[in-house]
């Protein structure tokens, strides 16, 4: 289980501190099935459902994608794609000789994205997964649309076998057409939204084409949710919710969430999706950014440091570095680093993080520590476990249903209005 340490939001906090009895009955709602939107809360479950005959199903496509591709070209976009892409780029950011390269289209309507993964994915051969739940999102259909066609070019006959559909188990074009031509398929089980989809199809597939252990994902998640199921004040998902809503009541309406690492540039963006996506609604909501350290010190530090003072920190510790690397020495000194030679970047990295927290906590910004064990399969079990269920409770605590998303369809009205629709007005 992660671990926080709100040491440094403490004295930021309203006087009478986080609201914990508030977090317990958000917990209570949520487990009990009785809040808004709870015809949404299957992923709580979804670890047990998926293990048995989902995965072995999911383990065994993602084998045959392996054998005989060099690419898996991954068709979705919000929560249909950012889990997979932040589990795939946390932990394997640099593949091995034998995983195929794995390129997410469908997440945008750029041509020119659209052409530069063309040029990436050359004529090596590959296989789709279209991900889209509702099976009728845009972006998505049109960049499957052009992969068929390319598939269809390439395979002849054999296209149809290249295609792995995960949709609706019943609704939608996409179902429709996977059950027309045969693809395999998988299912977005109905009580579980797209951001909150990690652990079925969605991100398992992918991320087991990509070489990621999806059973020992999948095991430590089942142990995650069980544990976080403590019903006390040091569960880490009380902690979280009740001290981001204590921050926000006291004004610090944006969140950034920061790490160390840059291959967790994509778990951060999943994160902004699941809670700007659940909490940003009914005009209330923490605005959700992130920043990459040591990187964006040297231009939005600036404005953390100085700048309007409504900002709260989230920052993802792991508590062990995969490799290790010492500064060398050197025989002059010229650039003046002996100082720290011998010295392994990852202490160097630690002691940077922990003056970074200083300073902004000096400087007036709350900050949250979550400590994640490592960057691997169990670490990715505790992060998405934890940030799954404290947004869960800190949508509840807020008093929105923080499973639906209204506010998306507004500029897909006027989109489809202006590329004439038929029946868009
Ligand atoms: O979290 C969500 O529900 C959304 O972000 C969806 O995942 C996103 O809009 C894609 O929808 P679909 O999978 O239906 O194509």
């Amino acid at each position: 289980m992660v671990k926080l340490d709100l040491s440094g939001a403490q004295r930021f906090f309203t006087q009478a501190g986080p609201d914990y009895a508030a977090a317990a009955r958000a917990h209570e709602v949520l487990a009990s099935g009785t809040g808004l939107g709870s015809d949404f809360t299957g992923w709580l479950g979804l670890p047990q459902k998926v293990k048995g005959t989902e995965l072995d199903r999911i383990v065994a496509a993602a084998e045959t994608i392996r054998s005989r591709s060099r690419a898996l070209v991954v068709i979705g976009i919000g929560g249909s794609y950012l889990g997979a892409r932040g589990a795939i780029e946390l932990l394997r950011p640099v593949p091995a000789e034998d995983d195929p390269a794995v390129y997410f289209v469908g997440n945008g309507l750029s041509a020119d994205a659209l052409c530069d993964t063309l040029a990436k994915l050359g004529d090596r051969d590959f296989d789709v997964n279209v991900i889209s739940k509702s099976g009728t999102t845009l972006e998505p259909a049109v960049s499957f649309r052009i992969f068929r066609e390319l598939l269809e070019k390439k395979y002849g006959a054999e296209a149809d076998s290249h295609i792995f559909a995960t949709t609706d188990a019943r609704r939608g074009v996409l179902k429709s057409l996977a059950d027309a031509k045969g693809w395999e398929s998988f299912v977005v089980p109905d009580d579980v939204g797209g951001r909150f989809s990690v652990f079925s199809a969605v991100g398992l597939l992918p991320m087991a084409v990509a070489g990621i252990d999806v059973r020992k994902v999948i095991d430590a998640a089942i142990c995650e949710f069980k544990a976080l199921d403590e019903r006390s004040e040091s569960n880490p998902a009380w902690q979280y919710a009740a001290a981001r809503q204590n921050l926000y009541n006291k004004g610090y309406g944006v969140e950034i969430l920061g790490c160390y690492e840059p291959s967790f540039r994509f778990m951060a963006e999943w994160w902004k999706q699941l809670y700007g996506e659940s909490e940003g609604k009914d005009l209330k909501g923490i605005f959700p950014a992130s920043v990459e350290f040591t990187a964006d010190l040297h231009s939005m530090g600036q404005y953390i440091q100085q700048g309007q003072r409504f900002l709260q920190e989230t920052i993802v510790r792991f508590d062990r570095s995969r490799f290790a690397y010492p500064v060398p020495g050197s025989e002059d000194n010229a650039d003046g680093l002996d100082y720290i030679a011998g010295r392994d970047l990852a202490e160097i990295c630690t002691v940077a993080a922990d003056a970074v927290r200083e300073a902004h906590i000096d400087g007036g910004v709350p900050n949250i520590v979550v400590h994640c064990s490592a960057r691997d399969e169990e670490g990715l079990a505790e992060l998405v476990c934890f940030f799954e269920l404290a947004c869960a409770l800190s949508g509840y605590m807020s008093g929105v249903n923080p499973f639906d998303q209204p506010g998306v369809e507004a500029y897909k009205k006027n989109m489809f209005r202006m590329l004439g629709k038929p029946g868009a007005v």
